[in-house]
């Protein structure tokens, strides 16, 4: 127990602190992203289905969903998103890496562990892994946020990563995708400021799921719609009695985008119950410049918003100065708004032309390469499994023995 003297000492330890982290400017320092070796277009889907593919391109907002290779797996696709930042920055200053994802990949060991290994990252930084459906990257972020508020010479590795898998002919299924966006968090950070205030949600509604024994999602398509409405309001609300921004001094918002007409929608349902108003078009019209990565990839899960922030970053050139607003949601329900500023000479630390690339990259596959893919299941029995080398990715799933996934780097 501390004497007088000893909590006095510590009150005013506490002070300083306060006082320090107060005046830490602590954000985004670099953005990378990494998508799956596939593409599906949408148009191939709907001649399938025999259904009207502008269903698709204008119903959902949709052109074409990033697929996995047999090779690839959340954290092939993690690691692929980071690599390029630890080229650019090295990992010294790393203590800590953050990894969020739905797709986990075994019950205990946090995934981020083999991307931790796959990048040679230094052992003395701590590894865990976050999920709350696609909500988890947004918890991840801020909790990286306040360990570099307490430490500013220590920087953070932040890393969304997800596959979108729905069961075939089913309502989800056009909605799938596959991403993954890594994050440097870092003190005077080069692209986003964050705000030291959001607004959060928490509400148990079973829109979306996915039981441990199942490999696609469940889902009540118009329930989570729904849901995802009133969870992001009501985190508004909450951001705005926390001490956040005017609607209308955030030059736009990047919405959690399952498929892109859904942050439209929010977009919409937010601006009413800001007091601002606006139609359909107008709110499309704003958003997209935030659109255009998530149209051609499909849902990234936990990847979802950093894809519609990265879009942003790397298709407007008039941002610096300005506040932008992230709409984060995750099913089940949790939701988180918040804000930053973005830096002066942040398009110099883009990474627009890598995005494109990935994206461009894509093999695309027809229907039938699809449906055999999409049916493919991870083995089970413990055997050894050698897995084709498709992915031209720096990383790649070298197979299966023991129960064990093989990593490797891509010769
Ligand atoms: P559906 O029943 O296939 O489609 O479900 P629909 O009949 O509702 O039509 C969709 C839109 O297309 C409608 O527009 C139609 O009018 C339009 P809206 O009225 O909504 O503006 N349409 C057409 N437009 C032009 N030409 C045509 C045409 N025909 C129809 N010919 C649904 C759609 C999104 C529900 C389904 O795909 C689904 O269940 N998706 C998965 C769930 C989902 O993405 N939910 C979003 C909110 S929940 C969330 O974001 C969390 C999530 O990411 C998971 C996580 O957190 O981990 C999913």
């Amino acid at each position: 127990m501390p004497d007088r003297s000893g909590r006095a000492r510590e009150e005013k330890d506490v002070r300083a602190i306060s006082t320090s982290t107060s005046t830490v400017s602590v954000g985004i320092h670099d953005i990378s992203t990494a998508t799956g070796h596939y593409a599906l277009p949408l148009e191939t889907l709907a001649a399938q289905q025999g259904i009207d593919p502008q269903k698709f391109l204008v119903g959902i907002g949709q052109e074409a969903m990033s697929l996995p290779a047999e090779d690839e797996d959340p954290v092939t696709l993690a690691a692929s998103a980071a690599a390029p930042i630890l080229a650019r920055h090295g990992a010294e200053n790393i203590r800590t890496v953050l990894f969020a994802t739905e797709t986990g990949v075994d019950q205990s060991t946090a995934a981020g562990v083999y991307v931790h290994s796959l990048l040679g990252l230094p052992h003395t930084a701590r590894t865990v892994e976050l999920k709350q459906a696609c909500y988890s990257g947004t918890a991840a972020l801020q909790f990286a946020a306040n360990l570099v508020a307490r430490d500013p010479s220590q920087q953070v590795l932040v890393i969304a990563s997800d596959i979108a898998r729905y069961a075939l002919d089913s309502g989800g299924e056009p909605t799938q995708g596959a991403g993954a966006v890594a994050m440097l968090v870092a003190a005077d950070p080069a692209v986003l400021e964050l705000d030291p205030f959001s607004g959060v949600y928490t509400r148990d509604i079973p829109d979306f799921w996915r039981p441990n024994y199942l490999s696609t999602a469940l889902v009540d398509g118009k329930l989570s719609i729904r849901a995802y409405i009133d969870a992001l309001t009501g985190a508004w609300r909450d951001y705005r009695e926390h001490g956040g921004r005017a609607f209308e001094d955030l030059a736009t918002i990047c919405y959690h985008q399952p498929f892109t007409k859904m942050a439209v929608k929010a977009h919409v349902a937010l601006a009413e119950v800001a007091g601002q108003p606006v139609e359909k078009d107008v709110a499309a019209a704003q958003l997209a410049d935030t659109l255009h990565y998530n149209r051609l990839i499909g849902n990234s899960y936990t990847a979802s918003m950093y894809y519609g922030l990265a879009s942003l970053l790397d298709h407007r050139e008039d941002l610096a100065g300005q506040a932008v607003g992230l709409a984060s949601y995750g099913s089940g329900s949790v939701s988180e708004f918040f804000s930053g500023t973005v830096r002066d000479g942040y398009r110099s630390h883009g990474r627009a032309a890598e995005t494109r690339a990935g994206i461009e990259a894509r093999e695309v596959i027809d229907y039938a390469r699809y449906r055999e893919l999409h049916e493919r299941e991870v083995p089970v029995d413990g055997g050894e499994h050698e897995l084709p080398r498709v992915t031209r990715a720096p990383f790649r799933l070298a197979g299966y023995s023991g129960h064990r996934r093989l990593y490797e780097r891509n010769a």
